[in-house]
């Protein structure tokens, strides 16, 4: 049977180990840190605590090694109020990496090893069929292999699971995945992967809307960065501002988006509201170091929202 406010997240864990640098690297050239940092991280689990410290009722499907970071990744999951029984241990592999240098600005450039990640295969996700088909949402990112994205989102399109993709890291995808999500939430550079349009302006937004809309997605969410999001809902578009802070880390500002905002429709919040919402927690996210370690509670984002006067 259907449970109306499950969530499943399907996707990466990575440790993040971070260094905050004056500016980036050039080739040939080495720079001295400041600021080094291991914090859990991987665009899934980061969704995925977004979307259980924001209230959700969420079940995550993913792999760790069997190393220490792998069981010390699980007991901070479960205590993100995630159900984890859909974790899954590989033996003799590392949980996933991720080597992150953060500019003086704040930006990010990162380098992954997969690990554990990528024994995430078809044979696990059908596992978890029962907990995808009762759930109302499936969200999903692509730090995981690609076929496994697609083995998930036909068993939830098949039992009426929304499924909702993050098309992050940037990536071609085939039309056939593309033609069973509900929703699609690409920054610039992966709506431009994914249509062939430059996304430099509200206009531009638009045909790459119009593009995902004719692969038969009926939401698309362009992230625009400070200038907050293109919504094209059934081809309706709206860019929906976001707030202004002081960013020191953009590390998971847009899982932390995408966690709250798939938590918020889930709520029934109509789709601006829940975009407000979602923009609050990446905004707190943003002024905070690391990904985990920086995506808030629900009772911040509520304090957030009620302090701009919402
Ligand atoms: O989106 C941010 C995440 O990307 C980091 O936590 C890192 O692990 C990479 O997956």
């Amino acid at each position: 049977m259907k449970n109306t406010a499950k969530l499943v997240v399907l996707g990466s864990i990575n440790a993040d180990h971070i260094l905050n640098l004056n500016h980036f690297p050039a080739p040939g050239e080495t720079v001295t840190g400041k600021d080094y940092q291991v914090a859990f991280g991987g665009k899934g689990a980061n969704q995925a605590v977004a979307a259980g410290r924001s209230g959700a009722d969420i079940t995550f499907i993913a792999c760790v090694g069997d190393d220490d970071t792998g069981s010390q990744v699980c007991q901070q999951l479960a205590s993100d109020q995630i159900d984890i029984s859909a974790i899954s241990t590989i033996p003799e592999s590392k949980t996933g990496v991720a080597l992150i240098f953060v500019n003086r600005a704040g930006e990010n450039v990162i380098g992954i090893h997969a690990g554990a990640n990528a024994a995430l295969t078809p044979a696990l996700v059908n596992a978890q069929k029962d907990n995808i088909s009762e759930a109302s949402a499936l969200l999903m990112q692509l730090e995981s292999p690609l076929e496994s994205v697609l083995a998930a989102a036909k068993i939830a399109h098949q039992h009426q699971t929304k499924v909702i993709l993050n098309p992050a890291p940037a990536c071609e995808l085939p039309e056939e995945l593309l033609s069973l999500l509900y929703m699609i939430t690409p920054n610039e550079t992966e709506a431009e992967k994914l249509t062939g349009v430059r996304v430099e302006n509200d206009e531009d937004a638009a045909q790459a809307s119009r593009i995902l809309h004719a692969k038969g997605i009926e939401v698309v969410i362009i992230t625009l960065g400070s200038r907050g999001v293109w919504l094209s809902d059934k081809g309706i578009g709206q860019r929906v501002p976001g707030f202004h802070v002081k960013a020191v880390d953009t590390i998971a500002a847009g899982d932390t988006f995408n966690g709250a905002l798939v938590t918020a429709l889930l709520e029934d919040k109509p789709m601006a509201e829940a975009i407000r919402f979602a923009h609050a927690g990446a905004a707190i996210a943003v002024t905070r170091k690391g990904a985990q370690p920086s995506v808030p509670w629900r009772h911040e984002i509520d304090d957030f929202l009620q302090l701009q006067g919402k």
